[in-house]
């Protein structure tokens, strides 16, 4: 490929053309639009929904697809490819016709226990879309912090926002900053999820305003990483007014369609309290227009609003409680988000040596463990039409840099990508681990940490 390339686009796919120019740019090529190019860019084929068609021959590079996501889709799958041979980079011959199995492609990142710059956000943005995931779930609200700005309740940040985990401060987005994010996402299909957890994991807002407490009275804040010791107070009305002002606020930040409202963990509500409180919250979440998720612990209720997508947390090995759970949600007209603990945890211990990451769910995780696992295996009665797709959160109590964030993500995360992208019928492991060698080139191209010590021998 010569140093200086050209690309040609068409006025749908212009937008695209101009950040695969940037991306060769970053590799040390001159990237120009023109009209007769090396890259052909078309917006305009029959591929399915986020599909292309790449094609690239001795004449060029043609890529072309249905949508600008399927356009974008395909650039990632030339950032992978490229090669620098010798002096110059080039491309394998190749034809590629793709196209997502679920629409749902999601990454979580837990910003409550550890908080995380906008700029450490954008990065994982870039991250993770090399491997075409099309969400970011952020995990906005916590015990041990509220990341998020809300009018009317300054205490939120002011105070609540202090702290994280082992200490050092926390930190918080102003509703700017996280539009910022939004808008950074949406520049690269990412659709960002928000969740504010409820009725437990609410340490941080109790602490902040003694108000929202059953007896009036702020408990202190907290740095630990316990789990299951806070609730809101589900007979107060100021509850609800809250939740109506949080709720609101983050779903008119927020484009994309959903609006997620936790539920899990909830030791400290009594079985009666949650059950009234979660048919009352997820209705005012709906309210908003956005279609409710919740952890799968939500489907303990029947009085889910229709749609409700339930996530489900708990193992490959399905566990009969949480799969019921799970089949709640399908029965009030929803849909399920997979991330079985045990396969798709990001913040779970390579090997139990590793430094990095907690050490629960049936773990250590190994990476053949995040890749050989199958979606219809894990909540029984649920068909593929049933799912919506599948996540992986990081969980970051131990986790306090974008380096540890990418060390814990990176490569597990290409299984649950790989799980999320092919069809069924996907290599084995041997044939994976080798696709696995070549990203390892690429994330140590772009400066992207990764685990080292996973049992992959990288290039
Ligand atoms: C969860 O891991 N508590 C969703």
């Amino acid at each position: 490929m010569p140093d200086s390339v050209r690309i040609q686009t068409d006025p749908g796919s212009a937008a695209v053309g101009e950040y695969l120019a940037s991306m060769l740019s970053a590799l040390g090529m001159s990237a120009a639009a023109n009209d007769s190019g090396d890259f052909r860019l078309h917006l305009g084929g029959s591929q399915p929904a986020e599909g292309y068609l790449l094609r690239v021959s001795e004449s060029g590079v043609e890529l072309e697809a249905g949508s600008e996501a399927g356009l974008f889709w395909g650039i990632q799958s030339i950032r992978q490819l490229l090669k620098k041979d010798g002096e110059h980079w080039s491309l394998p011959q190749t034809r590629i016709e793709d196209y997502p199995r679920f629409s749902y492609r999601g990454a979580m990142l837990d910003v409550a226990r550890h908080f995380f710059s906008v700029a450490d956000v954008k990065r994982y943005i870039d991250d993770i879309v090399l491997l075409k995931l099309n969400v970011l779930h952020l995990h906005l609200t916590d015990d041990q912090g509220w990341r998020i700005e809300i009018e009317g309740w300054p205490n939120l940040t002011e105070h609540g926002a202090s702290t994280q985990v082992g200490g050092g401060g926390g930190g918080y987005y102003t509703q700017g900053d996280y539009r910022e994010i939004v808008a950074y996402a949406a520049s690269r299909f990412v659709t960002v999820v928000p969740e504010i957890d409820l009725p437990g994991h609410t340490n941080a807002a109790l602490a902040s305003y003694p108000e929202l407490n059953c007896d009036d009275k702020a408990p202190a804040l907290y740095e630990g990483i316990e789990v299951g010791f806070s609730s809101l107070c589900v007979d107060k009305k100021l509850t609800y007014k809250f939740l109506e002002d949080v709720l609101g606020q983050v779903a008119t930040l927020t484009p994309g369609p959903w609006l997620h409202i936790g539920g899990d963990e909830a030791h400290s509500t009594p079985e009666a309290d949650y059950l009234k409180f979660i048919a009352r919250a997820s209705k005012i979440a709906a309210s908003t227009g956005k279609t409710v998720v919740g952890w799968h612990e939500m489907g303990k209720s029947a009085e889910l609003p229709t749609g409700t997508v339930g996530q489900y947390w708990s193992y490959t090995t399905p566990r009969e409680d949480a799969a019921e759970r799970a089949r709640q949600f399908l029965a009030s007209g929803g849909k399920l988000i997979l991330s079985p603990a045990n396969a798709i945890y990001l913040d779970m211990k390579y090997e139990e040596s590793s430094p990095l990451g907690l050490n629960w769910a049936d773990g250590p995780t190994s990476v053949r463990r995040s890749y050989e696992w199958e979606p219809l295996e894990v909540v029984p009665g649920a068909a593929e039409g049933d799912l919506l797709g599948i996540e992986a959160p990081l969980w970051t109590e131990t986790i306090t840099s974008i380096s540890e964030i990418e060390t814990m993500a990176f490569p597990r995360i290409a299984s649950a990508a790989q799980i999320a992208w092919s069809s069924k019928t996907r290599p084995e492991f041997a044939e994976f681990t080798e696709q696995l060698r070549n990203l390892g080139s690429v994330l140590e191209r772009e400066g992207i940490k990764f685990e080292r010590a996973a049992g992959i021998s990288w290039h």
